[in-house]
Protein backbone atom coordinates (compact mmCIF):
# COMPACT_ATOMS: atom_id res chain seq x y z
CA UNK A 1 0.00 0.00 0.00
CA UNK A 2 1.26 3.69 -0.91
CA UNK A 3 0.34 6.93 1.01
CA UNK A 4 1.05 9.81 -0.36
CA UNK A 5 0.52 12.88 2.37
CA UNK A 6 0.54 16.51 1.02
CA UNK A 7 1.36 18.76 3.78
CA UNK A 8 3.52 22.21 4.77
CA UNK A 9 5.18 20.56 7.61
CA UNK A 10 6.49 17.41 6.14
CA UNK A 11 8.90 17.50 9.22
CA UNK A 12 6.03 16.77 11.53
CA UNK A 13 5.27 13.78 9.91
CA UNK A 14 8.59 11.90 9.61
CA UNK A 15 9.53 10.89 12.95
CA UNK A 16 6.13 9.06 13.83
CA UNK A 17 5.77 7.34 11.24
CA UNK A 18 9.79 5.62 11.38
CA UNK A 19 9.32 3.66 14.82
CA UNK A 20 7.90 0.65 16.17
CA UNK A 21 5.53 -1.18 13.65
CA UNK A 22 5.60 1.82 10.92
CA UNK A 23 9.29 1.40 10.64
CA UNK A 24 8.70 -2.34 10.36
CA UNK A 25 5.52 -1.49 7.59
CA UNK A 26 7.77 -0.13 5.41
CA UNK A 27 10.65 -1.71 5.97
CA UNK A 28 9.30 -4.79 5.11
CA UNK A 29 7.67 -2.88 1.49
CA UNK A 30 4.52 -3.57 3.06
CA UNK A 31 3.57 0.17 3.17
CA UNK A 32 5.49 3.34 1.86
CA UNK A 33 4.72 6.64 2.77
CA UNK A 34 5.45 9.63 0.50
CA UNK A 35 5.49 13.35 1.99
CA UNK A 36 5.35 16.28 -0.42
CA UNK A 37 5.95 19.49 1.03
CA UNK A 38 2.83 21.85 -0.39
CA UNK A 39 4.88 24.36 -1.12
CA UNK A 40 6.71 22.93 -3.79
CA UNK A 41 3.33 23.98 -5.31
CA UNK A 42 3.41 27.36 -4.62
CA UNK A 43 1.36 30.07 -5.90
CA UNK A 44 4.75 32.42 -5.81
CA UNK A 45 8.69 32.59 -4.95
CA UNK A 46 7.73 33.09 -1.19
CA UNK A 47 6.42 29.86 -1.05
CA UNK A 48 2.62 31.30 -0.70
CA UNK A 49 0.02 28.40 -0.20
CA UNK A 50 -2.69 30.07 1.75
CA UNK A 51 -4.45 33.66 1.19
CA UNK A 52 -6.97 35.55 3.90
CA UNK A 53 -10.95 34.38 3.15
CA UNK A 54 -13.16 35.97 0.77
CA UNK A 55 -15.99 37.73 3.01
CA UNK A 56 -13.45 38.76 6.17
CA UNK A 57 -12.68 36.85 9.09
CA UNK A 58 -9.48 35.90 11.13
CA UNK A 59 -7.37 32.94 9.76
CA UNK A 60 -6.21 32.15 6.67
CA UNK A 61 -7.57 29.79 4.05
CA UNK A 62 -5.02 27.00 2.29
CA UNK A 63 -5.29 28.05 -1.38
CA UNK A 64 -6.80 26.30 -4.36
CA UNK A 65 -4.08 26.39 -6.87
CA UNK A 66 -1.59 24.80 -4.61
CA UNK A 67 -3.51 21.86 -3.34
CA UNK A 68 -4.63 21.46 -7.20
CA UNK A 69 -1.30 20.85 -8.66
CA UNK A 70 -0.55 18.93 -5.76
CA UNK A 71 -2.99 16.37 -6.62
CA UNK A 72 -3.18 16.57 -9.96
CA UNK A 73 0.34 15.57 -10.27
CA UNK A 74 0.02 12.79 -8.19
CA UNK A 75 -2.81 11.45 -9.86
CA UNK A 76 -0.99 11.58 -13.23
CA UNK A 77 1.32 9.17 -12.06
CA UNK A 78 -0.93 6.60 -10.00
CA UNK A 79 -4.55 5.62 -9.83
CA UNK A 80 -5.77 6.52 -6.12
CA UNK A 81 -8.83 4.52 -4.20
CA UNK A 82 -9.51 7.75 -1.86
CA UNK A 83 -8.24 11.00 -1.54
CA UNK A 84 -8.92 11.58 2.16
CA UNK A 85 -8.52 15.44 3.68
CA UNK A 86 -8.73 15.64 7.42
CA UNK A 87 -10.62 17.62 9.27
CA UNK A 88 -12.67 18.03 12.65
CA UNK A 89 -15.69 17.86 10.71
CA UNK A 90 -15.56 14.95 8.66
CA UNK A 91 -16.59 11.37 10.27
CA UNK A 92 -15.07 10.32 13.42
CA UNK A 93 -12.14 8.24 12.89
CA UNK A 94 -13.11 4.21 13.90
CA UNK A 95 -11.86 0.50 13.80
CA UNK A 96 -14.28 -0.05 10.87
CA UNK A 97 -13.35 2.63 8.71
CA UNK A 98 -9.45 1.86 9.48
CA UNK A 99 -10.10 -1.56 8.11
CA UNK A 100 -11.89 -0.38 5.16
CA UNK A 101 -9.42 1.96 4.61
CA UNK A 102 -6.15 -0.94 4.90
CA UNK A 103 -7.75 -3.07 2.03
CA UNK A 104 -6.66 0.00 -0.63
CA UNK A 105 -3.94 0.01 -2.33
CA UNK A 106 -3.31 4.47 -2.85
CA UNK A 107 -4.80 6.94 -0.93
CA UNK A 108 -3.10 10.41 -0.75
CA UNK A 109 -4.23 12.02 2.69
CA UNK A 110 -4.43 16.09 2.87
CA UNK A 111 -3.80 17.69 5.91
CA UNK A 112 -4.99 20.94 6.48
CA UNK A 113 -4.01 24.20 8.74
CA UNK A 114 -5.00 27.46 9.76
CA UNK A 115 -8.67 27.66 8.61
CA UNK A 116 -8.63 24.98 6.72
CA UNK A 117 -8.64 24.67 2.61
CA UNK A 118 -10.48 26.01 0.04
CA UNK A 119 -13.89 24.68 0.07
CA UNK A 120 -13.52 23.73 -3.98
CA UNK A 121 -11.11 21.52 -3.27
CA UNK A 122 -13.29 19.38 -0.95
CA UNK A 123 -16.10 20.05 -3.59
CA UNK A 124 -14.19 18.56 -6.53
CA UNK A 125 -11.12 16.32 -5.48
CA UNK A 126 -11.34 15.10 -1.83
CA UNK A 127 -13.73 11.65 -1.52
CA UNK A 128 -13.73 10.70 2.06
CA UNK A 129 -13.41 13.51 5.11
CA UNK A 130 -11.99 12.06 8.57
CA UNK A 131 -11.82 13.62 11.73
CA UNK A 132 -10.23 11.65 14.73
CA UNK A 133 -12.15 13.12 17.56
CA UNK A 134 -14.26 16.08 18.30
CA UNK A 135 -11.25 18.71 19.25
CA UNK A 136 -9.58 20.91 17.33
CA UNK A 137 -5.83 20.39 16.51
CA UNK A 138 -3.33 22.74 15.17
CA UNK A 139 -3.13 20.79 12.15
CA UNK A 140 -3.93 17.88 9.84
CA UNK A 141 -0.74 16.36 10.30
CA UNK A 142 -1.12 14.76 13.72
CA UNK A 143 -4.59 13.33 12.59
CA UNK A 144 -2.75 11.76 9.29
CA UNK A 145 -0.39 10.01 11.77
CA UNK A 146 -3.06 8.58 13.56
CA UNK A 147 -4.61 7.49 10.60
CA UNK A 148 -1.72 5.93 9.06
CA UNK A 149 -0.96 3.99 12.43
CA UNK A 150 -4.33 2.89 12.15
CA UNK A 151 -4.27 1.73 8.55
CA UNK A 152 -0.66 0.42 8.38
CA UNK A 153 -0.76 -2.16 11.47
CA UNK A 154 -4.15 -4.07 9.65
CA UNK A 155 -1.72 -4.84 6.71
CA UNK A 156 -1.20 -8.31 6.46
CA UNK A 157 2.43 -9.18 7.15
CA UNK A 158 3.12 -6.07 9.40
CA UNK A 159 2.09 -7.42 12.56
CA UNK A 160 3.16 -10.63 13.78
CA UNK A 161 1.30 -13.33 16.00
CA UNK A 162 1.92 -11.88 19.36
CA UNK A 163 0.74 -8.32 18.19
CA UNK A 164 -2.28 -9.64 15.87
CA UNK A 165 -5.08 -6.99 15.58
CA UNK A 166 -7.03 -9.93 15.50
CA UNK A 167 -7.53 -9.26 19.58
CA UNK A 168 -7.64 -5.26 19.29
CA UNK A 169 -9.69 -3.39 21.21
CA UNK A 170 -12.97 -2.23 19.15
CA UNK A 171 -11.95 -5.79 16.82
CA UNK A 172 -15.54 -7.18 17.37
CA UNK A 173 -17.17 -4.12 18.70
CA UNK A 174 -15.61 -5.08 22.09
CA UNK A 175 -13.00 -3.69 24.24
CA UNK A 176 -9.81 -5.57 24.59
CA UNK A 177 -9.63 -8.06 28.08
CA UNK A 178 -6.95 -7.08 30.78
CA UNK A 179 -3.57 -8.79 30.38
CA UNK A 180 -0.81 -10.11 32.47
CA UNK A 181 2.70 -10.44 32.61
CA UNK A 182 5.57 -12.37 35.15
CA UNK A 183 5.87 -12.51 37.86
CA UNK A 184 2.60 -14.19 39.31
CA UNK A 185 2.88 -12.11 42.01
CA UNK A 186 3.68 -8.62 42.61
CA UNK A 187 3.30 -7.10 46.18
CA UNK A 188 0.54 -9.88 46.66
CA UNK A 189 -1.34 -9.03 43.32
CA UNK A 190 -1.80 -11.94 41.62
CA UNK A 191 -2.87 -12.90 37.99
CA UNK A 192 -6.05 -14.50 37.93
CA UNK A 193 -5.91 -18.09 38.04
CA UNK A 194 -7.48 -19.03 35.18
CA UNK A 195 -4.36 -17.48 32.98
CA UNK A 196 -2.07 -19.70 34.60
CA UNK A 197 -4.76 -22.92 34.21
CA UNK A 198 -2.87 -23.81 30.78
CA UNK A 199 -6.59 -24.78 29.33
CA UNK A 200 -6.97 -22.50 26.11
CA UNK A 201 -11.17 -23.23 26.49
CA UNK A 202 -11.56 -21.76 30.06
CA UNK A 203 -8.77 -18.80 29.09
CA UNK A 204 -10.99 -17.42 25.82
CA UNK A 205 -13.97 -17.87 28.13
CA UNK A 206 -12.84 -15.87 30.53
CA UNK A 207 -10.89 -13.35 27.96
CA UNK A 208 -14.56 -13.33 26.45
CA UNK A 209 -16.20 -12.50 29.74
CA UNK A 210 -13.83 -9.75 30.52
CA UNK A 211 -14.13 -7.85 27.76
CA UNK A 212 -18.15 -8.09 28.03
CA UNK A 213 -17.97 -7.01 31.54
CA UNK A 214 -15.24 -3.73 30.17
CA UNK A 215 -17.57 -3.24 27.29
CA UNK A 216 -20.55 -3.13 29.34
CA UNK A 217 -19.38 -1.02 31.67
CA UNK A 218 -17.17 1.47 29.81
CA UNK A 219 -18.26 1.53 26.36
CA UNK A 220 -21.95 -0.11 26.93
CA UNK A 221 -22.66 2.18 23.00
CA UNK A 222 -20.38 -0.53 21.35
CA UNK A 223 -22.93 -3.60 22.21
CA UNK A 224 -25.54 -1.72 20.29
N1 LIG B 1 -7.42 18.95 12.03
C1 LIG B 1 -7.59 19.69 13.13
N2 LIG B 1 -8.24 19.02 14.08
C2 LIG B 1 -8.51 17.79 13.56
C3 LIG B 1 -9.18 16.65 14.05
N3 LIG B 1 -9.72 16.60 15.26
N4 LIG B 1 -9.26 15.58 13.24
C4 LIG B 1 -8.74 15.63 12.00
N5 LIG B 1 -8.12 16.68 11.49
C5 LIG B 1 -7.98 17.76 12.25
Amino acid sequence: MRIDIITVLPELLESPLDHSIMKRAKEKGLLEVCLHNLRQWAVNAYGQVDDYQYGGGAGMVMMCEPLAKAIEQLKSERSYDEIIYVTPDGTTLNQGIANQLSLKDNLIIICGHYKGIDQRIRDHYVTKELSIGDYVLSGGELAAAVIVDSIGRLLPGVLNDETSALFDSFQDNMLAPPVYTRPEDFRGWKVPPVLLSGNPKLIDDWRYEEAYRLTSTKRPDLLK
